[in-house]
């Protein structure tokens, strides 16, 4: 760890421990010819350069930003990081009209991801990551969710988990990762036709099994899928083991995964591509953060996410990409931005919340990252232009200057 200065930065952040809703999320601080100073990875100092405190400069790495923005670092709070093979066929045959249910239907899908998962060696897997990871970063991502749900069995569902530990422990790794536990993402084929047998083994093997690897459980609840009975009951469990709860909701048909995460108390539902006006409401009522992904609707050339609805019913939304070999093969940091302005009608003020601060709360980090506070991490992400607005105008391209993480510079872009 080492200390800080940035100087001369246009600094735009939401503010706050927790996520902001509704019309909070178009309230950023903007602080020009900005200061920043952080000791050992946290931030120790945000405001003019007049009023900075006296440090000994010899002990600081000092960056002139010279008038750019200098953002919360991005965090993405949904994507399957950690996969093995590809399925470049799928994307064709859906091109060609095929659907994802159909494919996932005949035994393809996310089983044939599992299959290329559990004949992977933890090696392969971790470089694969770390691949995916190193181009995140480029984009200005600090803070990433990862999720296992290839194994479907314990000893590979625990072979995924451990390769996001040991990516995320590695010495030298370029950002912060949360992992969250996905074991309910699929029936594998060894239990076709008995799902309520597959949602008893986790609950009672692999849950408990898994506490000192991760600290959060998601599951996806989808007709044909994980109903809303059997996702009660395995959400519930993971609840009374202690674990953080999240739900891919709604996603290719209206269920009530919405209702269901505000029922639970979910840190978020996700996808919600055919959410009911109810769901909003109550996912609004409960501070539910609602994280949409527009990345796998472009990809499925499904309707996007009523983000608007959403944030006019006082809620709060996160954006992120659903980086996966499946429905959403992208990790655009960049196209995220422009669809959800474009697509979405988000403003721009909002999709910097969505994808900082309410980021970090749909993790339950947000008192840790998310802003540029007192407090919090030294993560930043130094934009290339001195404003803000350039994020979607520059339409799928990458606007990012220079990745911070923990206080040292991890990447820069030419
Ligand atoms: O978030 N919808 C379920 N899970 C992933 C897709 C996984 C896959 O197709 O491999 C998603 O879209
Ligand atoms: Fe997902």
């Amino acid at each position: 760890m080492q200390n800080l200065i940035i100087k001369n930065a246009t600094i735009v952040t939401p503010c706050g421990d927790s996520a902001r809703k509704g019309v909070a999320m178009s309230e950023l601080t903007i602080i020009n010819a900005g200061c920043v100073i952080a000791n050992d990875g946290v931030i120790t100092y945000v405001g003019d350069a007049e009023s900075m405190p006296e440090v000994n400069v010899a002990d600081y790495e000092v960056i002139d930003a010279e008038g750019r923005c200098l953002l919360p670092g991005f965090v993405d709070s949904h994507t399957h990081l950690v996969f093995g093979g590809y399925r470049p066929d799928e994307f064709e045959w859906r091109l060609k009209g095929d659907t994802y249910m159909s494919i996932m239907e005949r035994g393809g899908g996310i089983q044939s991801s599992v299959n290329a998962t559990r004949a992977a060696s933890a090696e392969e897997l971790e470089e694969k990551a770390q691949w995916h990871i190193d181009r995140m970063v480029e984009m200005g991502v600090t803070t990433v969710e990862a999720k296992s749900g290839y194994g479907l069995d314990t000893a590979t569902e625990r072979k995924q988990l451990e390769v996001i530990k040991s990516l995320a422990d590695k010495e030298d790794q370029k950002l912060r990762i949360v992992s969250t536990f996905l074991g309910a993402h699929a029936t594998p084929k060894e239990y076709k036709g008995r799902t309520a047998e597959y949602v008893d083994l986790i609950i009672n093997e692999m849950l408990p099994a898994f506490k000192d690897l991760t600290t959060n459980c998601d599951i996806f609840c989808e007709k044909n899928v994980f109903e809303i009975e059997d996702s009660r009951r395995l959400l519930n469990a993971a609840k009374e083991m202690g674990y953080k709860i999240k739900l891919h909701a709604d996603e290719i048909v209206t269920l009530g995964g919405a209702e269901l995460s505000a029922e639970l108390g979910a840190l978020s539902a996700d996808h919600l591509l055919h959410v009911s006006d109810q769901g909003v409401k109550d996912m609004a009522e409960k501070g539910v953060v609602a994280t949409l992904l527009p990345l796998t609707a472009f990809t499925l050339k499904e309707p996007f996410a009523p983000a608007r609805k959403f944030i006019d019913s006082n809620a709060a939304v996160a954006l992120a990409t659903d980086l996966n070999p499946g429905s959403c093969y992208s990790g655009s940091i960049p196209l995220t931005i422009a669809l959800a302005c474009i697509y979405m009608k988000m403003s721009i003020e909002e999709v910097i919340t969505a994808l900082t601060l309410n980021g970090a709360a749909a993790l339950g980090i947000a008192d840790e990252v998310g802003s540029i506070e007192i407090g919090k991490k030294a993560d930043f992400v130094m934009l290339r232009s001195d404003n803000y607005k350039t994020l979607p105008y520059y339409v799928g391209m990458n606007c990012v200057k220079m990745t911070i993480h923990d206080g040292k510079v991890v990447n820069v872009n030419d």
